[in-house]
């Protein structure tokens, strides 16, 4: 084969892997890999398309936010598009993102709002001279699923707004998250398994499910809440000056907000406050996957503006990852102290949960066999507290790239 026809081999692999995954985690609601390792896939492609913008292919996930309609709800279109966070791992690439913003900025003090990362739906919601009069889910950005009937049933999300300071606005476009507590969440699985009905992998699963639901009462029946954390519209224009006062103004109205919440003065101390967050992310009453880190001042945003569809203003600063996606470079037989052979995978070196991997065990042969782990293949990499590092699962799919091959 040709440099490019390999080159377009390996695209249209992680295409076609890319829209597995999005197949299962958006319109089936089970996803089928860790959200840190379709990010890598993500990446992948993206770096191939980088290095080789002539081959890009036209069904790219890469230009798309995720995610589409399903046909069973209306679709409706957003007036404001509904975008992404760019994204940040670690403390270099947060300091980065300040740089950058302080290049744009010189001379100007600012102030980052941080704020929880909810791991739930983004949906957004329309008031009409302070009625609820429409639910969107995000859909792929620009056109969601209209799902006000369900959303209608959120129980934490005021139906009606009453005046603040006398005033309500004619249209309130309010953006957030809708998510399962992890105490309904419990409370539900163990109801459903009691029942001999389906159980939900995760909070964020349960939270898509029911708010999918055709039928309002079965949402009803789901401890579903919403947390807001930004305003899409507002009309007449609500006078906040910061990020921060539009949270509190919002909260005014009865929308819940989370529950922690930090001003900070300086990107060191925005690290400071992830640092105290994955300590504290155990006790909160909802499931969050990073923090979202924001310019506070709201004309300095504006000033910001956007790169592509992701602001300048704003990142989300994720978790370490607990699983990766990585290759065997080889499999060795190791000899224990008791002269016991045990099967060894080199790996790509990959950082999961804080640490570089580029050995695990495989245990035995029938771990082999179970895996059908092959030296080039693509495997996913766990880290947990108890067992240490394994591989979890091949995510390989060598009778599609032996098809592609073949045609
Ligand atoms: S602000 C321009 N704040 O993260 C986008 N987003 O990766 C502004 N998310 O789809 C989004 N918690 O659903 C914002 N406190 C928070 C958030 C948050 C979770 C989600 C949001 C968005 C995704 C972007």
């Amino acid at each position: 084969m040709t440099q490019d026809a390999t080159v377009i081999a390996q695209m249209r692999q992680l295409i076609q892997l890319l829209a597995k995954h999005n197949h299962a985690y958006y319109v089936m609601d089970q996803p089928s890999i860790e959200d840190s390792e379709y990010d890598q896939l993500f990446h992948q492609l993206k770096a191939l398309e980088q290095q080789y913008p002539d081959l890009i292919q036209p069904d790219s996930p890469t230009d798309k936010v995720g995610g589409q309609a399903l046909a069973k709800f209306v679709s409706i279109t957003h007036a404001v598009p509904m975008l992404s966070l760019g994204n940040v791992f670690n403390q270099d690439d947060l300091f980065a993102f300040a740089r950058r913003i302080e290049e744009r900025l010189p001379n100007q003090k600012i102030e980052y709002d941080v704020e929880l990362k909810f791991d739930g739906l983004a949906i957004s919601l329309w008031y009409e001279h302070g009625v609820l009069t429409r639910g969107v889910t995000r859909g792929d950005g620009e056109t969601g699923e209209d799902i006000t009937q369900n959303v209608r049933t959120i129980r934490n999300l005021p139906k009606l707004l009453s005046a603040v300071n006398g005033v309500i606005p004619d249209l309130l476009e309010v953006r957030g998250e809708v998510l399962m507590p992890k105490s309904g969440f419990e409370k539900l699985n163990a109801a459903n398994a009691a029942k001999g009905e389906k159980t939900f992998a995760n909070p964020r699963n349960a939270a898509a499910g029911s708010l999918r639901q055709l039928d309002p009462n079965i949402a009803a029946s789901r401890p579903l809440a919403f947390y807001a954390y930004g305003i899409a519209q507002c009309v007449p224009y609500h006078g906040q000056r910061s990020m921060s006062d539009s949270l509190e103004w919002l909260s005014q109205f009865g929308f819940a907000v989370g529950e922690r919440h930090f001003i900070c003065d300086s990107i060191q101390d925005v690290q400071k406050v992830y640092e105290q967050i994955i300590e504290e992310r155990a006790s909160l009453s909802v499931e969050i996957d990073g923090m979202v880190i924001k310019v506070n001042d709201l004309k300095q945003q504006q000033q910001l503006g956007f790169l592509s569809r992701e602001p300048r203003w704003a990142t989300a600063y994720k978790f370490p990852a607990v699983a990766a996606l990585t290759t065997v470079e080889n499999i060795n037989w190791q000899v224990g102290r008791t002269g016991t052979l045990t099967p060894v995978a080199r790996l790509n070196p990959v950082a999961v949960g804080g640490v570089t991997v580029s050995n695990v065990t495989l245990h035995n042969i029938g771990e082999i066999h179970r895996l059908d782990v092959r030296i080039g293949d693509t495997v996913s990499v766990y880290r947990s507290g108890d067992v240490g590092v394994t591989i979890h699962s091949n995510v390989s799919s060598r009778t599609q790239l032996d098809f592609q091959m073949a045609v």
